[in-house]
């Protein structure tokens, strides 16, 4: 069957509600379309476990910075429906920007910020910046507002961003519970991402480079290397490797607070992360490094 596509808010409100009346569990998978694999990992985690399954397309523009790629960001509404049919998600919420922005994006008003985690790595000045999770926390939160959810998923593709929900969702009471996801990735190991069909071949055929390099540093941590700045040093010095890939940056930071891990040692676990780019496209990957005791 079709899932039901509704654009007003009031609506789908309306309808998430009358689905809880029936006592069935909701389950949300907040995206901004052009579907792949990775988001379906996350519906078939939804239907897992819940019971009725809402999936949002809205490429929100208070998430794009001037320079970036709001308006050429892929669409394909007709080819992502097909998707979520076949995945049996029952509701597509499908808003269109006056619908979340009445006044437009730029005259918004109420914002939801997540200090210290939205600074770290991607939010770094010169970046994407603040305003990118600024942009990013608040659509969620009025996402989850309208959609009042059981529990929401997340990819740890973007584990920054799924960080910075889940604290907001917890600092903020909210209901839902934030699940985090694992990354899915194609053959070749690049994660997938809308932003790939971006890729010349060329570019394609260089991209893999990013998930080896990172795979180099969990390799070595498994076989006790324990130095973050050699970790680090491994997986620059790799990517270097790949003419094509202009690395923005390499971190190691602490699972908790996305803060550098400091001293001479990993103590247990923390999160490499990379971001950088292949021609006009920015890719982002990261893995979890796990020091051998
Ligand atoms: P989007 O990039 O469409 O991603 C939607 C969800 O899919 C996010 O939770 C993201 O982490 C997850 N995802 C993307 N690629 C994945 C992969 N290869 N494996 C697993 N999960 C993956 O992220 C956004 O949209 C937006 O910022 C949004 C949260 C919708 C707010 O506008």
């Amino acid at each position: 069957m079709n899932p039901e596509v509704i654009a007003a808010p009031a609506r789908m409100r309306e309808r998430s509600r009358s689905a809880h009346a029936r006592g069935l569990r909701v389950g949300f998978v907040p995206t901004m379309g052009y579907l792949h694999e990775g988001h379906m990992s996350l519906v078939r985690r939804a239907r897992s476990e819940c019971s009725f399954t809402v999936v949002s397309i809205f490429v929100n523009p208070a998430q794009f910075g001037p320079g970036e790629d709001f308006d050429r960001y892929p669409r394909d509404l007709h080819r992502d429906l097909d998707m979520l049919r076949r995945a049996e998600a029952d509701v597509v919420f499908h808003p269109e920007v006056s619908d979340l922005y009445p006044a437009g994006a730029e005259a918004h008003r109420t914002w939801v910020a997540v200090k210290g985690l939205s600074e770290a790595l991607c939010g770094a000045p010169g970046r994407r910046g603040p305003a990118h999770f600024r942009g990013v926390t608040t659509a969620v939160a009025k996402l989850l507002n309208i959609v009042e959810p059981d529990a929401a998923f997340f990819g740890q593709k973007d584990a920054q961003q799924a960080l910075i929900v889940q604290t907001m969702a917890r600092e903020l009471n909210m209901s839902a519970r934030i699940e985090i996801c694992p990354t899915v990735r194609e053959a070749d190991g690049l994660a997938m991402s809308s932003r790939n069909k971006y890729l010349s071949e060329a570019e394609r055929a260089a991209a893999p480079a990013i998930y080896r390099a990172l795979s180099g540093a969990v390799e070595a941590a498994a076989s006790g290397e324990s130095s973050p700045r050699a970790l680090l040093e491994r997986v620059r010095a790799a990517l270097a490797g790949e003419p094509l890939f202009r690395t923005e940056y390499v971190e190691l930071v602490e699972l908790s607070d996305l803060k550098p891990v400091q001293g001479e040692a990993i103590h247990g676990r923390a999160l490499l992360a990379v971001a950088g780019r292949l021609g006009q496209t920015r890719l982002i990957d990261n893995v979890i490094v796990a020091v051998k005791d």
